[in-house]
């Protein structure tokens, strides 16, 4: 059974967008296309069907990423569908407990940013009302952060062996 991880923001056209293509740019490098699985959604509903956004694609492009996807809505059924959520910032990740039936599901939402080696931030700063350079600092902080995921996947995948 493959992982399966699911990425959130508020709008789901800037930074979630970003984490899964990163993911799914890093997990193709690697070969490991077969064992994890990526999505992202919005806890918002405002750009419902929007593909991402064309500033957030200019900068994820110019690190060769490019960006695929059409935003929805975070769900309740989201918690039973993956195995990890991982929420860019801390309204998220308490919008999406918000959410959560039981125990087990609130156990697996975590912040993005703890998985970050290199970054010290602790969220994924909102770019959306910002210049170009916030932008830059999402798609950076977002590699460090996917680098550290994957290998935490990875870990996870060998112990339930
Ligand atoms: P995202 O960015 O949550 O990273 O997709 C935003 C997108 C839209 C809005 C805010 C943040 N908005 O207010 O419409």
């Amino acid at each position: 059974m493959p992982y399966k991880l699911l990425f959130v923001c508020l709008g789901n056209i800037c930074r979630s967008p970003s984490a899964e293509n990163i993911m799914n740019h890093l997990i193709a490098q690697q070969g490991l296309g077969d064992r994890i699985l990526c999505d992202s959604a919005g806890t918002s509903s405002y750009h419902v069907g929007s593909p991402p956004d064309r500033r957030m694609t200019a900068a994820a492009s110019m690190r060769g990423i490019a960006l695929k996807g059409q935003a929805r809505q975070f769900s309740k059924a989201d918690f039973a569908a993956f195995d990890l959520i991982l929420a860019m910032d801390r309204e998220n990740y308490s919008n999406i407990l918000a959410l959560a039936p039981s125990d087990r599901d609130r156990h697996k939402v975590r912040l993005m940013c703890d998985f970050c080696t290199r970054f010290t931030l602790q969220e994924v700063p909102d770019p959306y009302y910002g210049g170009p350079e916030g932008f830059n600092i999402v798609i950076d902080l977002l590699l460090d952060a996917c680098e550290g995921l994957l290998a935490f996947v990875l870990q996870e995948q060998e112990a339930s062996l």
